[in-house]
């Protein structure tokens, strides 16, 4: 089998030896068997090998020889002691010279086999990763961004190609996949670079204010109102960014229309238009030709805004991303909480890679997040991970008595159930919390603590 991985045994006692050889040549290791360091040695030396077994006491060369020469040539192989006799200070000893482990003879096959697991996991990472950030290299990536699916690099092209022209750009893609990102490589890449670059969530803001706040205002122009300069005027010569597209009123929409029509603005309450130089970018994670047919969104508008689409594809369509994030996501968050975190165990990565992310990459990042600060260990493994990651396919929808084959403990039996119980009155209520807080007879405040701690997504936050 030329993909097993390669063990290299050193052992002197030829049954022992052979014995140990055979058990793991059954579990399909590549094994090579020697009795002395020297020739143990020159076979390191000419061919590759994955992990050794090196007995303490050897005859000639002794095992804490062979061990310092293995290291010369290859720092990164694990290496496993044997010894007949268990000695707390000899533990110690190889382990700070740089051992991955020390077995006390007779080995307990299951312990061994399980170190040389482990052992092996965490060298193949070690590679993964390195390889990872070399093709990464290669690949283009913003100090930011991070993607390697076919489909990212298309719709990046699309948004770089549609930088240096002036043409408005609508971008569409689920929540958190990403599209503020997007806006921002477009105007950085533009003409317009040096300029400003204004931004504003029209979901975050009340109808009534909408208007003063992309047109401004003069004294006067209503009760109380302050002159202002609104945020077209103030991206003027640069690029402005309209967030949740979708939310515009219907009187905004004939209005924000004759602006791209005009190329010009009416401060409220003045009758002086203003000219104005911009480069529009818009957003949305609604489905604009729904809201078209439903007529609550303008068609003519529409197709202003949309003379170029940039569409982000959600997560769960490009799995082929995720191993790169997290590895990007793990540093940014370990350089942040000064932790040595450097890997992901397999395990671990692959719960991530199959799970679904309705919350797409913000949802992923606030997973490595909350792991990064729960890890204990320089590996983030499975169990600092959700409950609502699963190892098997969708957890959240198994009955109790599935979650109890899983092997899941009680305590996250009962994170999950809660979980499940909030996800069904959220959508039931259309995400209205105090309806739902109300409905499970929970305070509000309460509720919210649940959504951030069970990690609940919300559209559109
Ligand atoms: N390719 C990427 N590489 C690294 N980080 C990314 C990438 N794409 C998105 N992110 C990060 O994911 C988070 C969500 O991205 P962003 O805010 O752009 O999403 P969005 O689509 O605008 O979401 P919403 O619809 O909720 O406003 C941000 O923290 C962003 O930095
Ligand atoms: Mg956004």
């Amino acid at each position: 089998m030329s993909d097993a991985y390669r063990i290299m045994i050193v052992e002197d006692e030829s049954l022992a030896g052979k014995v140990i050889s055979d058990k793991l040549k059954s579990k399909h290791y590549d094994v090579a068997l020697f009795r002395a360091g020297e020739e143990a040695f020159l076979h390191f030396k000419e061919n590759p090998v994955d992990l050794v077994l090196l007995d303490y006491k050897l005859p000639g060369m002794s095992g804490e020889v062979l061990f310092e020469k293995i290291k010369e040539l290859n720092p990164l192989a694990p290496v496993i002691f044997m010894t007949a006799y268990s000695s707390v200070e000899k533990a110690v000893k190889v382990l700070k010279m740089g051992a991955y482990d020390y077995l006390t003879k007779p080995l307990e096959m299951d312990e061994l086999y399980h170190t040389i697991e482990n052992a092996l996991e965490k060298v193949t990472l070690i590679k993964e990763n390195r390889l990872l950030r070399e093709n990464l290299k290669e690949k283009f990536s913003f100090e930011n961004y991070v993607f390697n699916s076919e489909k990212m690099q298309q719709a990046v092209n699309m948004a770089l190609r549609a930088a240096s022209s002036s043409a408005n750009i609508l971008i569409t893609g689920e929540s958190g996949a990403g599209k503020e990102v997007i806006a921002n490589i477009v105007h950085y890449h533009s003409g317009r670079g040096e300029k400003k670059f204004i931004k504003v969530n029209l979901a975050a803001l009340p109808e009534s204010l909408i208007e003063a706040e992309l047109f401004g205002a003069v004294k006067g122009a209503f009760t109380g109102a302050i002159p202002r300069v609104g945020k077209f005027e103030e991206a003027d010569g640069g690029t402005i960014f309209l967030d949740e597209i979708g939310e515009l009123s219907p009187d905004m929409q004939v209005k924000l229309l004759r602006v791209l029509q005009d190329r010009e603005i009416t401060r409220l309450g003045s009758n002086e238009p203003v000219k104005i130089d911009i480069r529009l970018i818009t957003a949305t994670n609604a489905d604009l030709s729904r809201l078209i047919r439903e007529k609550r969104f303008r068609e003519d508008l529409y197709f202003r805004l949309n003379v170029i689409n940039v569409e982000l594809p959600p997560l769960r369509e490009r799995k082929g991303d995720i191993p790169l994030l997290v590895d990007y996501f793990i540093k940014k968050f370990a350089a942040r909480e000064k932790k040595a975190i450097e890997s992901i165990s397999r395990e671990a990565l692959n719960a991530l890679v199959k799970y679904h992310y309705p919350g797409n990459i913000r949802e992923l990042e606030n997973i490595i997040e909350r792991a990064v600060i729960l890890a204990r260990g320089n590996v983030l493994v499975f169990k600092d991970l959700p409950v609502f990651i699963s190892q098997g396919e969708d957890i959240e929808n198994g009955s109790q008595q599935e979650l109890e084959e899983e092997g899941l403990t009680l305590p996250r039996i009962l994170e999950l159930t809660e979980k499940r119980v909030i996800m069904k009155a959220l959508k039931k209520y259309e995400y209205n919390r105090s309806r739902v807080a109300r409905a499970l007879g929970i305070s509000e405040s309460g509720l919210r603590y649940k959504i951030q701690m069970l990690q609940i997504p919300i559209p559109n936050e």
